[in-house]
Formats: structure tokens, C-alpha cells, sequence
């Protein structure tokens, strides 16, 4: 079993992620989860969280971190996503009250982390404002983290710019801060990501299944109407990378690297850049995916849930 961290802004294809996390018990345990602002505003995202984790029967602990980036203003992906965050899926009032821990997500993992008895791998699937003010504020936490499985930035083409993906891109300084801080980082870039989802015919089968099934295909269906906007031909679920690559590695091939996140103020704001000065090659991108076997790990884990 990996013990995990998972810190998030859901989001549609967070909460994709979410759900195939929560159908390994075995193979992943979640410690605990933050959000940050990222593609909704942190009150929103926090929210969308809760109504989550009350869906999946969880007792995770779970706290709200960081509203904006470090240095600029937050610029959301409600335009994707919903004016929420999460389009698509209404749950009752109860969900509301899914308890949320009362310190800010930064001590939050900070406290997790210095307990654990065991190294604990970070899966970080928004921007990463949480994390790098965690490595900075308690640097001592670095000895007990295995590794740090993140969703953001690549090697291609962006999303937000042609030099940039979202999450880098809204916060480059935090990007930066992390990939240089000499952990062990696996890189799940929109070179795989745009590849890491379902077709149109996948999402409607969703529709019938089940309860897990059924509220994947809500927040599918409009996420995939948002992304064919944007001239995509499958929905690329970006944020489900980390977590396949947590249940089955294999499923992905990639190459090392020492990296940095520019963050000027110029077009190049949030590119990924290779970092001539690194003393280690530090980083594990994803350049390939076998779309097939990932696109059936979720069919399989929403079936999973289905059950429960
Ligand atoms: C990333 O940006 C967000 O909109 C998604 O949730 C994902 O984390 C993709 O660029
Ligand atoms: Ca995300």
C-alpha cells in the first residue's frame, strides 16, 4: 500500500481521479487531502471536495489551503469546468457538512507528513502553491517524502499559451520551487494527458452502470462538450494520470530530467524548461501512454465502486 497525500482543485478531472482512488483501498491510502484555488475559487473547490468525499463514504481527513498563487492573481478554468467547478452533478445539503480539518492545508500536510511512520508520496493534480510553500516552510519534510506524482506543465504544446499548461502556468513560481527542489517527481504533462481519457461512446455507456458510473458520466458529459470546444476528440481526463500511474506504472514510459518552470512575465510564462545548472535529473516525464489499458483501469474502478 502507498500512503498518500492528495492536493487538488476539483474540477472535473480531479474528481475522475478522485473516484479511482478511492476504488484501490488496497494498493493506495489517503492520508489526508487539500485544495487550492485553481480552476474554481478555493471556497468552491473545497466544496466540490466535500460533496465527493461524502459521495464516497470516506472518512479522509480534509483541509483548504492556499487561495491564490504566491506571487499572482489566481486565474481560474470556470469556462471548462462550470461556474462551480465541478458542472454537472447536484448533491444534497448533507454534503455540505463533510467535515473539514480547521487548520490551513500547508500545516495540514505538514503535520501528516512529520507523523508518518513511513515516507509518503505527494499526488498534486492543480497548481502547486500548497506544495511549494510546504517545501519552503517546513524543509525538514522533504526526508519523508518518497516522491511527488504531479499533474501540470509540458514538453509540447500548452494549454493555456502555446508555452503553457494550466496549472503552471497560474502559479509558475510554485511550478518552479518544486520540480528544482531535488524530490523524486514523476511529471504528468499534457504530452500524456491530452491521451489520458474517455470517447464520447465511453462516457454514454457510463450512464446506466451504477451510482459511481452515473455521477462520472455528469461530470463527463459537460467537461467533454468544454474540451471539444477547445478541438479535443476524446475527453482528456488530465488529472486521472497520477493516479493510473500510482495503481500501474507500466501503463506509461517516460525519460529523466533535471527541469525548471519559467516565470517571467513574457510569453514564455509557466513553460517547462530543461535546467542546464541541475545537479540531478530529478524528474520522471510521461512521453507515452497505452490509452487502452488506462481507459479500462477507470471503466473497471467506476465498476468497482458501483458495487459498494
Ligand atoms: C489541468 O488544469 C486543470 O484545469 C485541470 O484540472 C488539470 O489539473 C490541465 O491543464
Ligand atoms: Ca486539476
Amino acid at each position: 500500500t502507498q500512503n498518500i497525500l492528495f492536493d487538488c482543485d476539483p474540477g472535473s478531472d480531479d474528481a475522475i481521479a478522485i473516484l479511482e482512488t478511492f476504488a484501490h483501498p488496497e494498493a493506495v491510502k489517503v492520508l489526508g487531502m487539500t485544495t487550492v484555488g485553481g480552476n474554481g475559487i478555493l471556497k468552491n473547490v473545497t466544496r466540490n471536495l466535500q460533496h465527493l468525499l461524502w459521495f464516497l463514504k470516506q472518512e479522509t481527513p480534509m483541509a483548504p489551503g492556499q487561495a491564490e498563487p504566491i506571487i499572482k492573481n489566481l486565474k481560474n478554468a470556470t469556462e471548462i469546468h462550470g461556474e462551480n467547478g465541478l458542472a454537472g452533478p447536484t448533491f444534497p445539503k448533507e454534503a455540505d457538512q463533510y467535515p473539514i480539518a480547521n487548520n490551513n492545508g500547508v500545516t495540514f500536510l505538514h503535520q501528516i507528513i512529520s507523523q508518518s511512520e513511513t515516507p509518503v508520496t505527494i499526488v498534486a493534480t492543480a497548481p502547486l502553491t500548497n506544495i511549494a510553500l510546504l517545501l519552503k516552510v517546513f524543509p525538514e519534510d522533504r526526508q519523508n517524502i518518497e516522491k511527488l506524482v504531479i499533474m501540470g506543465g509540458t514538453l509540447s504544446a500548452g494549454n493555456v499559451t502555446p508555452a503553457a499548461e494550466f496549472n503552471f502556468y497560474v502559479d509558475p513560481d510554485a511550478a518552479d520551487i518544486v520540480l528544482r527542489a531535488g524530490i523524486p517527481t514523476v511529471l504528468c504533462g499534457l504530452d500524456i494527458t491530452n491521451n489520458t481519457g474517455l470517447s464520447a461512446d465511453q462516457i454514454k455507456s457510463l450512464e446506466n452502470r451504477g451510482p459511481a458510473s452515473h455521477l462520472a458520466y455528469e461530470i463527463l458529459m459537460p467537461y467533454f462538450q468544454a474540451e471539444q470546444g477547445e478541438g479535443l476528440k476524446r475527453a482528456a481526463i488530465h488529472d486521472l494520470a497520477t493516479i493510473t500511474y500510482l495503481l500501474d506504472p507500466t501503463v506509461y514510459q517516460g525519460h529523466q530530467y533535471g527541469l525548471k518552470v519559467n516565470n517571467t512575465w513574457g510569453e514564455l510564462r509557466g513553460k517547462v524548461e530543461i535546467d542546464d545548472k541541475a545537479t540531478q535529473k530529478n524528474v520522471l516525464v510521461l512521453d507515452q501512454v497505452d490509452i487502452e489499458r488506462a481507459s479500462q483501469l477507470l471503466l473497471d474502478s467506476l465498476a468497482i465502486l458501483d458495487k459498494q
